[in-house]
């Protein structure tokens, strides 16, 4: 059983900035699960997409890997085919070193954890790439340069999984999907506290786009073959294709 995310539960006199320090590793796979609707139904799709993607360079990128639940869901999925290099880029310490306690004995398959800043990205040719939550963490002047950089190491027949926090530019579908998110947090057992102690600490960190500006911005890296293949209540997961 992961250990419960609590960090929000008491009164904070000042909420400071939301950070992947080594208190969010530690309850991260509770957080996640209770926090992001469908999340392991993505990770499903996610090793599925690894697993049906062959292509000459093998190499898998997991971009802000987290604790490893991409390579894990990947790595149960499956027995045959060829030897994958996986390689786990994130820039929080903490939860590099839950990734690499977790891939410590690997049969034929070879994980490799970088701690590496997105916005300095250096990437080898690639089969697939995982973005999964994280772009909305970048810095928004930075996030087409990384698409692009993205698209160039891709194979020719190469797939990225994209998932996103989304915006909605209509106010009233932007509140009603909001208030249906946040019926979400409070069915998994968030307090309205919570809820709202956590709101303002993700307020100017995260940084969501609305789905236009998500497709745009991937055309305008070169992904001419995208389709959103799972939306619920304020996150996407677009499937890119080179
Ligand atoms: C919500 S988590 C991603 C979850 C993960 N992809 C999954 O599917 O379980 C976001 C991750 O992105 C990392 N991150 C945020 N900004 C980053 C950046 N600029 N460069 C590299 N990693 C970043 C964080 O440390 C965190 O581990």
């Amino acid at each position: 059983m992961p250990k419960k995310d609590n960090i929000f539960d008491a009164p904070i006199e000042q909420v400071k900035q939301f950070a992947f320090d080594e208190r969010v590793a530690s309850v991260f796979d509770d957080m996640i699960a209770r926090s992001v609707p469908f999340y392991d139904e993505v990770q499903s799709l996610t090793s599925a997409l690894m697993a049906q993607t062959i292509t000459p360079s093998q190499r898998i990128y997991d971009l802000g890997c987290s604790t490893g639940n991409s390579f894990k869901a990947f790595l149960e999925r499956i027995e045959q085919g060829p030897a994958r290099e996986l390689i786990g880029i994130d820039n929080s310490p903490p939860m590099l070193d839950r990734c690499r306690e977790r891939f410590v004995e690997l049969s034929k398959h070879k994980a490799i954890f970088l701690q590496e800043d997105l916005g300095k990205l250096e990437l080898k040719p690639c089969s697939v790439v995982l973005l999964n939550y994280t772009l909305q963490f970048v810095e928004p002047s930075l996030r087409p340069e990384i698409l692009s950089k993205i698209w160039q190491a891709m194979d020719v027949s190469g797939a990225m999984i994209f998932t996103e926090k989304i915006c909605h530019s209509q106010e009233q579908i932007q509140d009603l999907l909001t208030s249906q998110y946040y019926d979400f947090k409070r069915r998994n057992g968030y307090s309205e506290m919570e809820i709202a102690q956590k709101r303002e600490a993700l307020e100017n960190f995260l940084r969501p786009f609305t789905m236009e500006q998500n497709l745009l911005m991937l055309k305008d890296a070169g992904f001419h073959h995208c389709e959103i293949i799972l939306k619920t209540y304020t996150f996407a997961t677009i499937i890119a294709f080179k």
